[in-house]
């Protein structure tokens, strides 16, 4: 356990699929600083167990995560607000930067700093009830917690910008149409479609799955040139690992598809 509000647990069906737990009922757990701490804690755990090879992001069936704090939020100064916002795109980075597939189970409210946490996901899997969004607008602020660059790199700047300026929800169709979600499934069954989506990687070769994430993610956030300079390295890296020399004897041994990994 990481604290009080948020629990990494480790699914009973998938030893290798830990679930970052968020767990404030009551504020339909919105981050308040100790959330955040706890979810930047939660992402360390899971980066650096090597039983972990897949994580779930979950909420719960009510919400998601429907926000920063806006009651710890409101009266902070401009000074207080620059150190809260740091911790809170330093956990939610700390989360884009595990080196592991990572889906977001989303039932219920996903909105504003919830949203953005969504988006540091791999994937994100839509409880059909669900509601998405950036409403921050709708309380005089735009989002901070990295929706403003991580939201238009997934579904483009125009609907990045509708969403961010009218601050409205998104339900799950729509959220689909747009490549928000990338799998809607009965709000019953967001839990287990997400762990579904997550374990068919967790037999895969965790080094090699976690070059092809980074080259992926960093080369997203640079120019051609040097995204392939990345993709080059990491290529290069594999060929210090047991799972490529495991790869490719099994491909000339026994043929596609049959080496087995570490
Ligand atoms: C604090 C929150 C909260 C939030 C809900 N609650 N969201 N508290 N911060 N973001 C609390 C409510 O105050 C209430 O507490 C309890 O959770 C249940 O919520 P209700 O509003 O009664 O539920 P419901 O009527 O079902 O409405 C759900 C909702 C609504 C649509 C999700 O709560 C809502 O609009 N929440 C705010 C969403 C939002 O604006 N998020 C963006 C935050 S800004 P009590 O004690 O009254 O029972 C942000 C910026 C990130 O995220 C960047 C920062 C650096």
């Amino acid at each position: 356990n990481v604290g009080e509000f948020v629990r990494v647990e480790v699914d009973p069906d998938n030893p290798a699929v830990a679930v970052i737990r968020i767990d404030r009922p009551k504020a339909l757990n919105a981050l308040n600083g100790r959330v955040t701490e706890e979810i930047a804690e939660a992402a360390a755990r899971v980066s650096s167990d090597d039983s972990v090879r897949a994580v779930v992001l979950y909420g719960g069936e009510r919400a998601f995560v429907a926000g920063a704090d806006i009651k710890e939020m409101a009266e902070l100064t401009h000074a207080k607000m620059l150190e809260y916002s740091r911790a809170l795109q330093n956990a939610l980075t700390a989360v884009a930067r595990i080196p592991k597939p990572v889906v977001a189970a989303i039932s219920g409210y996903a909105l504003g700093g919830g949203c953005e946490l969504a988006l540091c996901a791999d994937f994100r899997v839509v409880g059909a009830k669900a509601r998405l969004g950036q409403p921050e607008i709708l309380l005089g602020v735009i989002p901070g917690a990295g929706g403003t660059q991580r939201l238009p790199r997934l579904i483009g700047p125009a609907k990045a910008k509708d969403l961010v300026f009218t601050g409205r929800h998104v339900k799950a169709e729509e959220a689909l149409e747009i490549g928000l979600a990338d799998r809607v499934v009965e709000d019953d069954e967001v839990y287990s479609a997400a762990v579904e989506l997550v374990a068919r990687y967790a037999d895969g070769p965790a080094v090699a799955l976690a070059a092809a994430k980074e080259a992926i993610d960093r080369g997203l956030e640079t120019d051609l040139d040097t995204g392939l300079e990345i993709e080059r390295l990491q290529f290069s890296g594999l060929f210090a690992t047991e799972d490529q020399k495991a790869g490719m004897r099994g491909f000339i041994e026994q043929g596609p598809g049959k080496a087995t990994f570490e």
